[in-house]
């Protein structure tokens, strides 16, 4: 699959991981829309960025959102919310039908390393260090809420072409090379090239109803 002149709907753009694929899709030359919360921590300008003012737990339009649109890409995060019940989840359920309403097929999914795929274990290793550090930081209701959306998509959404990427981002550095995907192999890596992976990942028709990590290459 390739990109000709396509439209982006990006949810968690102004985040760390959404400001890069933003740049990167614009850059491309493509169109991109995103419901933002608070537009004024967008850094980038431009005519063919369309800010839509709303939170995803309430915002009632989404037809509207998703008209015209090729490609819808999830980088969501509230870790507050998330650890005192499911955010991404109930929205993704209300998504995914206004997406088969508007006849839009794909839809990337970031989640994290630490999340786990559907009704599988973690590696013991990635369990021990998901309760040392994921815990500590507060972000064991982030994977809960990423493993009900991907519980979501496996046994409600198959006629959809979800792409669920389980990022283990680190830092905000510059680029430290390109990401492949992988059922195993994962690499602690940097928000711009997360947003690129995201990016190139979107076109590979092979990366369909899979919740692959990324490695450096
Ligand atoms: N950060 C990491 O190291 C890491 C590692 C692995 C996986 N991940 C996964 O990647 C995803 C994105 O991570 P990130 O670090 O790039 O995110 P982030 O910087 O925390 O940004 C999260 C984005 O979600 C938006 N958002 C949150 N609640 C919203 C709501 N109710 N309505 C609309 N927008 C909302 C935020 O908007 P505001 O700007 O308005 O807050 C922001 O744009 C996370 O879900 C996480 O599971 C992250």
């Amino acid at each position: 699959m390739e990109f000709i002149k396509s439209t982006f709907l990006v949810f968690g753009a102004t985040g760390r991981t959404g400001q890069h694929f933003v740049s990167i899709a614009l850059k491309e030359g493509h169109k991109v829309r995103a419901l933002v919360r608070n537009p004024e921590k967008m850094k980038i300008e431009s005519t063919n960025l369309e800010l839509i003012k709303g939170s995803i737990s309430d915002y009632k339009h989404i037809d509207e959102l998703l008209h015209g649109v090729d490609f819808v890409i999830c980088m969501l995060g509230n870790a507050q919310e998330q650890n005192k019940g499911l955010v991404n989840t109930p929205f993704t359920k209300r998504l995914i039908p206004a997406m088969r309403r508007q006849g839009v097929k794909r839809f990337l999914y970031q989640a994290g390393g630490f999340t786990r795929r559907y009704k599988e274990r973690l590696p013991l290793m990635t369990w021990i260090m998901k309760n040392i550090f994921a815990r500590y930081a507060g972000l064991l209701g982030q994977h809960k809420d990423n493993e009900a959306v991907i519980e979501f998509l496996v046994e409600e959404a198959q006629d959809i072409d979800w792409i669920v990427h389980r990022a283990s981002i680190i830092s905000d550095g510059p680029s430290k090379g390109i990401l492949k995907r992988d059922r195993t192999k994962v690499s602690l890596v940097t928000f711009e090239d997360c947003a690129r992976y995201i990016y190139e990942i979107l076109k590979d028709n092979s990366a369909i109803h899979t919740c692959d990590l990324s490695y450096y290459c």
